[in-house]
């Protein structure tokens, strides 16, 4: 069989329209309390509209095993088998609750690299840590304490600890590594939720204020958090936390052998990737769905890590 190049510029198009999809999608179900129903919008939306690329796709990270998630499972096949094997991350909906609340920064997310290039992570945590682009490699590091990793960047930046802002989820687990940053004197932006919005704020500090993004969130999305930095710039480490062994398993099953590893960016994302992401709900990178009488507006961001390219498109359709 010929093998087909991944034509990432012909593709990227394309892409855009199946995270546009997603997030037109769940938009009547904004601020409607009902994570459950956003969610299962924007997974048909994105599969149906995925389905009609001219790829032969594979899920790598999706919306669960295939015993818990009927569509866009890990493993299911997409696309309508006419192009070049290509790995699929995607989460259409990330931030359910942010939805469903109506608050900031969740996205319709997807990318695309060829096949076996992407880091099949398991449906557990990672411990992440991630800046901006135009730092030195390792200049901060999973080792190190969260106060070395702000004084380091505050070097790095050339300002004191307190012209630095961190990212963190806001959760019970968090507690310490918050007093710690806190005791720094650097600023801490809390979410409730949206981590990957969370990461890719640090690739345009000056436009969020958001210079580096610290600690435990899903590892799905630490993968599609790390092909956003691949295609914006910048750096993104994590490692996988295991809370049982149910989860060690799930790891074996994807193919991880080494449980204390590092994952810089690269390694989750190993060649080329194109990446969108269109705004559900509004946020700092990208606009939420608007809805006139007749008309839906998107926005979507659109990056091909091969040129560095970031297009900011603005699609309205009548509906
Ligand atoms: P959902 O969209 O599935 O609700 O997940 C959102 C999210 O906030 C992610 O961005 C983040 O990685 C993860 O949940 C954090 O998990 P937890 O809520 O268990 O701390």
């Amino acid at each position: 069989m010929t093998q087909i190049d991944f034509n990432d510029r012909a593709l990227s198009l394309g892409l855009a329209r199946v995270s546009e999809a997603a997030a037109i999608a769940c938009a009547p179900l904004i601020g409607r309390g009902d994570e459950k129903a956003a969610d299962q919008a924007a997974v048909d939306a994105m599969r149906t509209q995925l389905n009609k690329l001219d790829i032969s796709g594979v899920v790598v990270i999706g919306e669960g095993e295939r015993d818990e998630a009927p569509m866009l499972y890990i493993g299911e096949e997409v696309g309508n088998g006419t192009g070049p094997g290509v790995d699929i991350a995607l989460d259409p909906l990330e931030g359910t609750t942010l939805t469903a609340k109506d608050m900031p920064n969740a996205l319709a997310v997807i990318a695309m690299g060829p096949r076996g290039s992407m880091l099949h992570a398991p449906d557990t945590y990672m411990d992440k840590l991630a800046i901006g682009p135009g730092y030195a490699a390792g200049v901060v590091s999973l080792d190190m304490t969260p106060t070395e990793r702000v004084q380091a960047l505050a070097k790095a930046k050339g300002c004191t600890t307190a012209n630095i802002t961190v990212c963190v989820l806001e959760r019970p687990r968090h507690e310490d590594i918050i007093a710690e940053i806190r005791a720094t004197g650097a600023a801490i932006r809390l979410i409730t939720d949206g981590d990957v919005a969370g990461v890719m704020h640090c690739a345009e500090a000056a436009k969020t204020g958001i210079d580096m993004y610290m600690g435990s969130g899903g590892a799905p999305e630490g993968v599609l958090a790390a092909a956003a930095l691949k295609c914006m710039g910048g750096q993104i480490m994590g490692r996988l936390l295991f809370r049982n062994e149910d989860e060690k398993a799930r790891a074996l099953k994807a193919g991880i052998t080494d449980f204390d590893r590092v994952y810089l960016r690269d390694d989750m994302v190993t060649a080329d990737v194109i990446f969108a992401a269109t705004g559900v709900t509004d946020g700092s990178l990208v606009s939420g769905i608007k809805r006139e009488v007749g008309f839906v507006t998107a926005e979507t961001i659109l990056m091909r890590s091969k040129t560095g390219s970031v297009r900011r498109m603005i699609y309205r359709n009548p509906v």
